[in-house]
Parts: C-alpha cells; structure tokens; sequence
C-alpha cells in the first residue's frame, strides 16, 4: 500500500507522543480545594469524597506545607461553620476572627508564599443553605452582595491573595472591586464563578460542608444547564466589571462551555471539576470498572484541552505523582 501521509507515524513511541502532545498538564495549574473545620488534630474523611479530608487548622497548615513541596501552589478554602453560628445574614462570614479569617492568616503565616483563594458565598454560613439572603421563599440578590463585598474586604484583611464568589448573584463583582478599592486591598484578585451551574453533581460538596439548601434549589442564580450562550454574557459581564480570572463550573459535562467562554476572553479562565466528578471515578475505580489513574490523567487534561487554564480539582495531588 502506499500512502502520501501516515498519521501514526506520530503515535508510534512514548517518545514520540509526548513530543507532539498538545496538552501538558503540570502542579502550577492546579488549585487545590480545603475543607477546614474547627477544633484540632482533626481530619475527618468525607464519605462521598474517599481520600478527600474535612481538616482542623492545625492539620491543615500541615497539609499546605505537604502541597508547596509538591510543587502546588494555590489553595481555596472552604470553611465548616458551626450549625450555633448560622443564621440569615452571613454574620459570622464577617467575623473577624471567624475559622475562614483565621484560616487565611494561619496559611499566610506559616507558608507566605502559597497563593489562598477564598470562597465568598453565604451557603456555609446560611442557616437556610442558600448562598444567599432569604426573604420569604426568595434570595434577595442586592442585600447578599453588600454582604459578599464585605466578606471579600474581610478575606482580603486576612491577606487572601484571590476572592473566589461562587454565589451567582448579579452585580457581585463590581461591588467586590469596588469595596477592595476602597479600602485600598488593590493586590487582591478576584477569580469569579462566572459560569456556576446548577449541577446535581455538587452533592458530595454540600455533604463535606452540610451546606446542602434546606428549602428549594439553587435555581433562581445559578444557570440552567441548558444554557450555552448565556454563560458568555455572564463571564464577559463579570470581566468587565473586575474579575481577573474567570471561572466554569462544573467541568466534564460542560467542556463545550470551556472551549467557548476560552475562545471569547483574554483572561485566564479556569474549570472546577467538582465533587462529584471526583466521587464518579472513585466510585468506579472501587467497583474495579475503570483504572483511577488513567480516568484522573485523561479527565484533567481534557479539562485543560477543552480551554481551562487552571483547573481546581480534589485530584491535584493524585495529578502530581502521576505526572512526576
Ligand atoms: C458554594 C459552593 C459550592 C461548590 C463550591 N462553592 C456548592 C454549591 O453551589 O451548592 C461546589 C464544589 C464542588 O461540588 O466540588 N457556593
């Protein structure tokens, strides 16, 4: 037989397939999820996130130390609040000397150079489980972004490097440039969820966190998945009104939304393969249907494929041994 042009000429070695690979995933573009509660000497596994630790401050540090080292250098936090501290308005969002304030100091301090990421949404903090707050059956979008902008100042105090709101409310990010600027926080980034959908794949998440709604969905802010174009006006809004990096959440049943939000900004754009993409592939590779490695490698790097600069993912570290 003869051909002009063989094609798996370039497929033929391992050699020869990782010089032409397209997509390299590598530690710098991962950002790793914590969950922090309180107490100490505590790390608890999460049911539905085998591998996956709800941590006490103290471990905690212990942990991003253990990251750096591996070369990972962005965390986001998530804080556990006490059910005692819940209530409608977010009010120990706000405290300074709540678990999230003491957590970013407590990172700063002992390792100054890991970049923290803050999530900035009520649910945690809501006794209602809502991101925002409630008045009657509804989330009220404007009071809850005064509340979002001064959590954000809060974090930013605390030496939070990037404010992450994943709360979906509109108008959220010029209101948080706005409160930054005004108390002179002009180093902190902001990495906006711009595209959130309402995902049923958040599940393991609001197990880790106990944040799940306990009245209705998340429908009315965040997008119906049957939307495409909306989720370009979303990023393109909250880059205009401050986000430095944006965000598509969730990643594997949405990579079509990555490539399009990547092929529409000049900004670094980020996915967040969730909790439940992650308890898929441990589910799977516990039953024996599927080799984990292989699913996490070839997950992540279609992440990246697909347009997302950065991913944040409860793979990172099982990513970085498999890539050294
Ligand atoms: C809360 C928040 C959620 C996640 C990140 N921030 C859950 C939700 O919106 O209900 C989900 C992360 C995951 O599932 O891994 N605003």
């Amino acid at each position: 037989m003869y051909l002009q042009r063989r094609n798996r000429i370039l497929r033929q070695s391992p050699a020869i397939r990782a010089m032409v690979a397209e997509t390299i995933l590598t530690p710098s573009n991962f950002i790793v999820p914590l969950f922090i509660d309180e107490g100490s000497g505590i790390k608890t596994e999460i049911p539905s996130m085998p591998g996956i630790y709800r941590m006490s401050l103290d471990n905690t540090v212990k942990e991003v130390k253990e990251l750096w080292n591996m070369g990972l250098k962005s965390v986001l936090l998530f804080i556990k609040c006490k059910d005692e501290l819940k209530d409608n308005k977010g009010t120990e969002a706000l405290n300074p000397q709540g678990l999230m304030q003491r957590s970013i100091r407590a990172i700063k301090d002992a390792w100054p150079d890991m970049l923290v990421m803050t999530d900035v949404a009520l649910d945690p903090f809501s006794s209602y489980g809502h991101d925002g707050i409630v008045e009657g059956s509804e989330i009220v979008n404007d009071a809850t972004v005064e509340v979002l902008a001064q959590m954000s100042v809060s974090h930013a105090e605390a030496g939070a490097d990037f404010v992450a709101p994943s709360d979906m409310m509109d108008g959220r990010i010029g209101a948080i440039r706005a409160a930054l600027e005004g108390n002179n926080f002009t180093k902190t980034g902001i990495m906006s969820y711009s595209a959130k959908y309402a995902s049923s794949f958040y599940g393991p998440f609001r197990d880790a966190l106990d944040s799940a709604p306990g009245f209705g969905d998340k429908k009315t802010y965040q997008m119906d998945y049957a939307n495409r174009r909306e989720a370009i006006r979303e990023t393109l809004m909250d880059i205009e009104e401050g986000a430095d990096i944006v965000m598509v959440k969730p990643a594997l049943a949405y990579l079509d939304i990555i490539r399009e939000v990547k092929d529409n900004v000049d900004v670094p754009v980020s996915a967040y393969n969730i909790s439940g993409e992650y308890a898929m592939i441990k589910a799977a590779a516990k039953m024996g249907w599927l080799n984990e490695d292989k699913a996490i490698l070839e997950t992540l790097t279609a992440i990246k494929r697909a347009g997302a600069d950065l991913i944040a993912t409860y793979f990172a570290k099982d990513a970085v041994r498999l890539i050294s």
